[in-house]
């Protein structure tokens, strides 16, 4: 049983051969237009599926329907914009094919256009993030990135370069991953964290109910104050290794920036992994939430609300604590509320928290065997790229 990637088919934009060293010479002679790491990561996304059924950056059009119905022109479920935004009125227009260029100036693909459009940020801000303040990180970055769009259908001709490339696979690869390892039944676990106890109950769960477990950090642009991926991918690394069913995992990264939207992020995370072949996905409290821009359950709500069902299971579980009472990590659902002041939140806020005062965190928050990484990665000296 694989489940069919968002829309019915996987999407593939990747250019390679004859046609890929062609394209490249004749890009050459196209309009060119610039962008930064998280487009072009996000060029990547769309070109080898992962954001399937979107083959290029959205159209005014589709960023209207996207931010009022969460949906695509095609009647596709779809939560957040997907953009080429820039800072000046773009000199290109619709009809033309542009050359996408790195900062470094290579070639990355090249772009259909089939819209250029100004973009009113507060308000679409306001209807994905439920915020126009700057505040808010991923508000803050979309308002970084300019009022003007270019939408069209695009195609990846090199891999922008990626610190952690080794770590990121396509759809394609971990689609064929799972089937190699006779996985019927796939749970997938978003994260911008390395693992503290929380997590780890989520993951063992999801352990339980399906026949294997995918582990799928984001790999792309976070906010300051989060671990680096460096940090996250040595936690992970020494977790599996040593306290997983190494046959049961898989991990990889997924390059894409982090949005903060909350619930409206919870059902793209859901989406995404679902093109990478997985059948279930887990979404806790808070999910993609920051500071106190989201009701925790909101992540949970969205999707009995959704404009039509999606082909991924979502395992909605609540806040995992630690209860003295029960002597362990338990949920709103296994732990009785009497025991309401015995319990302890795991979170990575407290547990960074400790860390930057110089204190070591409690074991019931976090593994003892991670805390080392964690505090190498507050240093900024986990950052020789691991193997
Ligand atoms: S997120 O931005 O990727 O959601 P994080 O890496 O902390 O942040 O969370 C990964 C997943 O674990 C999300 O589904 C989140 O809701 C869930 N989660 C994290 N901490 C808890 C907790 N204490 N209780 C329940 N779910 C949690």
């Amino acid at each position: 049983m694989s489940v069919e990637p968002h829309g019915g088919k996987l999407v593939q934009r990747v250019v390679v051969g004859e046609e890929q060293q062609r394209l490249l010479k004749e890009a050459k002679a196209f309009p060119i237009l610039s962008a930064d790491e998280d487009t072009l990561l996000d060029l990547e996304n769309i070109a080898v599926g992962a954001f399937s059924p979107l083959e290029g950056f959205m159209t005014r059009e589709e960023v209207e329907r996207v931010a009022a119905e969460m949906l695509l022109p095609g009647g596709e479920v779809f939560s957040l914009p997907v953009l080429f935004q820039q800072h000046e009125p773009p000199r290109v227009a619709p009809g033309e094919v542009a050359a996408v260029q790195d900062e470094q100036g290579q070639i990355v693909g090249i772009l259909e256009v089939q819209d250029v459009y100004r973009l009113d940020l507060p308000a679409l801000a306001r209807q994905v993030y439920g915020t126009d303040s700057a505040v808010h990180p991923g508000v803050d970055l979309l308002y970084q990135k300019g009022p003007y769009a270019v939408g069209g259908t695009v195609q990846l001709l090199r891999f922008p370069t990626h610190p952690y490339r080794r770590w990121v696979m396509t759809p394609a690869q971990t689609r064929g991953l799972f089937a190699q390892r006779g996985w019927q039944t796939v749970v997938a676990f978003q994260t911008r964290n390395p693992p503290h106890r929380a997590h780890e109950y989520l993951q063992r769960l999801g352990l339980e109910i399906a026949d294997g477990l995918f582990i799928h950090p984001i790999l792309g642009r976070k906010k300051e104050d989060d671990f680096d991926s460096e940090t996250i991918l040595r936690a992970y690394q020494l977790l599996v290794a040593r306290f997983y069913p190494q046959d049961r995992v898989v991990l990889a990264g997924l390059a894409t920036a982090m949005r903060y939207a909350g619930p409206r992020e919870a059902v793209f995370h859901a989406i995404v992994r679902q093109n990478f072949g997985a059948t279930h996905f887990i979404v806790g409290r808070d999910h993609a939430g920051v500071g106190n821009f989201y009701d925790p359950y909101a992540a949970h709500r969205i999707f009995d609300i959704l404009p039509a069902p999606l082909a991924i299971t979502i395992i909605k579980v609540g806040a995992v604590f630690h209860c003295a009472v029960c002597g362990g990590i338990a949920s709103e659902r296994t732990c009785p509320e009497i025991h309401a002041m015995r319990r302890a939140s795991v979170s990575m806020r407290t547990i960074r928290d400790l860390l930057r005062a110089g204190k070591t965190p409690p074991p019931e928050l976090i593994r003892p065997e991670l805390v080392g990484v964690l505090q190498k990665g507050l240093e900024g000296s986990a950052n020789e790229v691991i193997p």
